[in-house]
C-alpha cells in the first residue's frame, strides 16, 4: 500500500496521532515549539532530555507512550552532527519509517524545528522508503496477529505554502523510488522483459509519455547482433524498451537515461554457482532505475527533454545459447569475441547505447549492475562512475551526493584497452580479473555515439545483501535519485 503523504500546520503538542516522530539535534532541549508536546506528556520529554537518556545520535531513538490527549505514542528520532541538514533528515525519516512500520503505526505524523522545502521532501522520501515493504508475494498472517500497515504520514510545517512545494516533489521522489524497488524485489519469473515493457506503458499512460519497444524481429532489423546473442538462449521474448518524455523545448536535445534490464542472469553457457545465484534477479535494477526516475521526473513535471531506454533479456544457458568463442556483430558494426557469456550486461548495453544516438542526447547515463569487481572496489557504499567527459562525471558525481546516493570516480585511460583486444575481432566481451569494472566500462566505450557518456556501475549499491540500521535487506532504489537530480540540475 503506498503512504499518503501530506503536510499541516499544527504544533506537534496538539496533533491527535497514533504516533508522533520528533527529530532532534544533538543535546536538545525543551524549546518553545515542544513546550505543548512536553506539557501534554507530563514533563516526561523534558526529563528525558535534562537526564540524557537520549542524546539525539545519529540513528538513536526512544519511544514514550503519550499522554491523555495529543500524540498517542512519542518517538525521538537522532540527527546526529551531520554537516548536511537534509541527509541528516533523509536518514532520521527513512529509520522513522522503518520503526513506525515495526510498530504497527497506521498513520503518522512528522516534527523537525525549521523544516524547509527541500526538507518535506527528504523527509517524505525517507519516511516512504523507510517503511516500504513488498508483501505482494507472501500470504497474509492471521487476523489477530495483523498490524495495521502504515499509509498516512503527515508533515508539521509552520510555512504552509513551502510545505506545499516539498509535499510535491517529496510524492514524485517517494513513488519513482516505490516503482524501482518493487521491480527490482520482483522474482524473476513475474518481472520479465514483457513485465518492464507494460511498467514502462503505465509510467507513460500517467505522465504523457511515448512509449515503444522493440521485440526480436525489430532488433534483428537494426541488427543488433550483441543484444541479441544474449537472448538467444531464452525463448523469452527480449524488449529494448524506450519512454520519451518531452518536458522540456521542442527540439532540445534529450537527457537520455539507459539501464541494464537483465531480468534474471544465471551467466549463460559460463554459468554462475548455484549459491546466492537467487540475488541475480536484481540485475534489471539499472533499467529499474531508468523507469523509477522517469515516474519521478513526470511526477515533477521536471521542464527537460529526457528518453528513458531499457534493455531487457534474461541470460540463460541451452541449446540455442551463444557460446564462448562465438563472434557476433553489434550494432554500429563492431566484431566482439564472446570470452565469457557471464559478461552478458555490457553485450546488451553495447547495442542500447549504440541505438541512444538517434535521440542525438545532451548526455547520455547508463546504470548497470555490470560487475562483480565493481562490489570488490567501492563495496556497497559507492557506485562506481566512469567517464571520458570530466564536466559531466562531476555533474553526475554531485547529482548523486545530492541524492544521498555516493558514487566515486574510476580511471577510462587507453592502456585498459589492451585489457580487452581480440585475436579475432575487435574487442573481446572480458578482460579477465584485473580492473575488471574499469574493462567492462573500456568496452561500452566502444559502442557509445557522439555524445557526452557517463557509466554507473550500481552491483553494490543497487541492493542490499545485510539488513543494516536504515537500509533494509533488499533493493535500495538507486540510482533513482542520481538520475532525478541530473535531470533537475539541467532544468536549471
Ligand atoms: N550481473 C553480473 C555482475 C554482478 C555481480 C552484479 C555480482 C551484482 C553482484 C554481471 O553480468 C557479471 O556476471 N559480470 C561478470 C563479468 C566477468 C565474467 C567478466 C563478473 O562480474 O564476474
Ligand atoms: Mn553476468
Ligand atoms: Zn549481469
Amino acid at each position: 500500500m503506498p503512504l499518503t503523504l501530506s503536510v499541516r500546520r499544527a504544533d506537534a503538542g496538539a496533533v491527535e496521532t497514533p504516533l508522533l516522530i520528533v527529530a532532534l539535534p544533538p543535546d536538545a532541549t525543551v524549546g518553545a515549539d515542544l513546550t505543548a508536546l512536553d506539557a501534554a506528556l507530563g514533563g516526561a520529554l523534558g526529563r528525558t532530555l535534562s537526564r540524557r537518556d537520549f542524546r539525539g545520535a545519529r540513528d538513536e531513538s526512544l519511544h514514550l507512550a503519550g499522554g491523555g490527549r495529543g500524540p498517542q505514542r512519542v518517538l525521538l528520532i537522532g540527527l546526529g552532527r551531520d554537516t548536511d541538514r537534509h541527509a541528516a533528515l533523509r536518514r532520521a525519516a527513512t529509520l522513522g519509517g522503518r520503526l513506525a512500520r515495526k510498530l504497527g503505526a497506521p498513520s503518522l505524523a512528522w516534527y523537525s524545528a525549521n523544516i524547509d522545502e527541500r526538507g518535506v521532501e527528504v523527509v517524505m522520501a525517507g519516511l516512504s522508503a523507510g517503511s516500504w515493504e513488498f508483501a505482494e508475494t507472501k500470504s497474509a498472517p492471521p487476523e489477530e496477529e495483523r498490524r495495521p500497515a502504515l499509509g498516512e504520514a503527515v508533515i508539521l510545517v509552520s510555512d504552509e505554502k513551502a510545505g506545499e512545494r516539498g509535499l510535491r516533489s517529496g510524492r514524485a521522489v517517494a513513488s519513482g523510488y516505490a516503482l524501482a524497488k518493487r521491480l527490482g524485489m520482483m522474482p524473476g519469473n513475474l518481472c520479465t522483459p514483457d513485465y518492464l515493457a507494460e511498467t514502462a506503458r503505465e509510467i507513460g499512460a500517467r505522465h504523457g509519455m511515448k512509449v515503444t519497444a522493440l521485440g526480436r524481429a525489430e532488433m534483428e532489423r537494426e541488427k543488433m547482433g550483441s543484444f541479441l546473442c544474449v537472448a538467444q538462449g531464452t525463448p523469452q521474448e527480449p524488449k529494448l524498451i524506450a519512454v520519451e518524455y518531452r518536458g522540456g523545448k521542442e527540439g532540445q536535445a534529450p537527457v537520455v537515461l539507459v539501464g541494464k534490464g537483465l531480468c534474471f542472469d544465471s551467466g549463460g553457457i559460463s554459468i554462475k554457482p548455484a549459491q546466492g545465484m537467487e540475488w541475480m534477479k536484481f540485475d534489471m535494477c539499472g533499467a529499474a532505475g531508468v523507469l523509477g526516475a522517469l515516474e519521478a521526473i513526470g511526477g515533477m513535471k521536471l521542464p527537460v527533454n529526457v528518453v528513458g531506454l531499457v534493455g531487457a533479456t534474461t541470460n540463460m544457458p541451452s541449446g540455442t545459447a551463444v557460446k564462448p568463442g562465438d563472434v557476433v556483430q553489434a550494432m554500429n558494426g563492431k566484431f566482439i569475441e564472446i570470452i565469457n557469456t557471464d559478461a552478458e550486461g555490457r553485450l546488451v548495453l553495447a547495442d542500447v547505447l549504440a541505438y541512444a544516438s538517434r535521440y542525438k542526447p545532451a548526455a547520455v547515463i547508463d546504470a548497470a549492475t555490470l560487475t562483480g569487481a565493481c562490489v570488490i572496489a567501492l563495496g556497497h557504499t559507492a557506485t562506481g562512475v566512469f567517464g571520458a567527459d570530466e564536466e559531466l562525471v562531476d555533474e553526475v558525481l554531485s547529482a548523486g551526493r545530492k541524492a544521498g546516493e555516493p558514487g566515486w570516480p574510476l580511471p577510462l585511460w587507453d592502456d585498459f584497452r589492451d585489457l580487452i583486444k581480440s585475436d579475432v575481432a575487435d574487442v573481446k566481451n572480458s578482460g579477465g580479473r584485473p580492473a575488471g569494472s574499469i574493462t567492462a566500462a573500456m568496452f561500452l566505450r566502444e559502442f557509445i555515439g557522439d555524445y557526452p557518456w557517463v557509466h554507473l556501475d550500481i552491483a553494490g549499491t543497487a541492493y542490499s545483501e545485510t539488513d543494516l540500521v536504515v537500509l533494509p535487506k533488499g533493493p535500495t532504489g538507486i540510482p533513482v535519485g542520481t538520475f532525478l537530480e541530473f535531470v533537475r540540475g539541467r532544468a536549471g
